[in-house]
């Protein structure tokens, strides 16, 4: 006997499964990385990420317009500082390269929402996320006082939210204190919560030429891939320190941490597909060896279906191009 409930029927056609189809992509669920390189004059690609640019403040204020024309709604922005030091100073500059980009954009683009990576690694000599101080608790405290001096800065320039990607404690409270101290309550706070020592963050520290970077060890503030309640914790506590976005990252290698991020926290859930998870995809489709965008997609698709409402994605602008050309 043929069963009575037949799945296939969901199956039959392409307008029946678009019908019954229980996870969606779409260009708004994206966030499009951008490197700002105050070094360059234009734009040159960036070896290790194999479709992707650096580029000089004025190239990148066009690409975000190009971004925003695509339907992308969020870019997150990091910069590359002609110099480094030891508190990483240049992050904080009033004519930085990031600053220089969040001032023109905030006011010619407002469709775009504008978000800044806030970390130290790229701006200090060694490529630490923290000051090179090594004084323990009291480094700590400088630390996050930087932080906040280059969120207000970020604000300053147009900043609709500041994502701190340090993984240092306390540092979203102290964040919002210091930007409602200096009456940027609007500014939101996208925090890095959750995560993890990867291996996969490899060809980022190639994007933001931070050299000294690979002797560092990040599992002393970053999480071991082993742990499932500890990261729950860092949601938790940066929930209640006022973040407004809970971010995972990586995605790929933690999907069991979006299912149970996504049933502790009624905040947005943002899942970072980082440097080494897209250059994967990218060379594995060089080689032949399966269909960019139908992987992408279907990678993206299973974030989304572990409880992801954002993906920051590499791989978005491609993406949404070819879309573009299917219509
Ligand atoms: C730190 C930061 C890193 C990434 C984003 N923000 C590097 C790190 O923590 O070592 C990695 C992103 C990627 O690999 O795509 N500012």
């Amino acid at each position: 006997m043929y069963p009575t409930r037949r799945l296939q029927r969901f199956r039959s056609s392409s307008a029946v499964r678009q019908l019954v189809s229980e996870t969606r992509l779409s260009a708004s669920d994206f966030i499009y990385p951008i490197f700002i390189d105050e070094t360059i004059s234009s734009s040159e690609p960036i070896d290790q990420l194999p479709g992707v640019r650096r580029f000089s403040p004025d190239a990148a204020i066009e690409e975000c317009f190009s971004i925003a024309q695509l339907g992308i709604p969020a870019v997150l922005l990091f910069g590359i500082p002609k110099n480094r030091d030891a508190t990483g100073s240049a992050a904080s500059h009033v004519d930085g390269g990031v600053q220089r980009v969040l001032r023109t954009l905030s006011q010619a683009c407002p469709e775009l929402y504008l978000i800044s990576d806030l970390c130290l690694c790229e701006y200090t000599r060694l490529g630490c996320c923290t000051t090179e101080d090594e004084q323990d608790t009291l480094h700590l405290d400088a630390t996050r006082q930087r932080y906040v001096d280059i969120a207000i800065s970020y604000a300053q320039a147009g900043a609709h939210c500041v994502a701190p990607s340090g993984m240092v404690d306390g540092a979203v409270k102290s964040i919002r204190l210091g930007l409602d101290q200096a009456k940027f309550f609007d500014v939101s706070i996208m925090s890095y919560a959750v995560k993890y020592a990867s291996q996969f963050y490899g060809p980022f520290r190639d994007a933001v030429k931070s050299s000294g970077d690979r002797q560092i060890s990040r599992l002393t503030h970053q999480l071991q891939p082993t742990q499932v309640r500890e990261g729950l914790l860092e949601a938790e506590l940066d929930d209640s320190e006022g973040a407004d976005f809970i971010m995972l990252k990586p995605a790929g290698a933690y999907l069991d941490m979006l299912v149970r991020l996504r049933m502790q926290t009624q905040l947005p859930l943002v899942a970072y597909q980082v440097s080494g998870e897209y250059a994967m995809l990218k060379h594995a489709a060089a080689q032949g060896l399966l269909d960019e965008r139908g992987a992408f997609e279907e990678v993206y698709i299973g974030m989304k279906r572990a409880g992801a409402d954002l993906i920051v994605s590499y791989a978005a602008k491609a993406l949404l191009s070819s879309w573009q050309h299917d219509v």
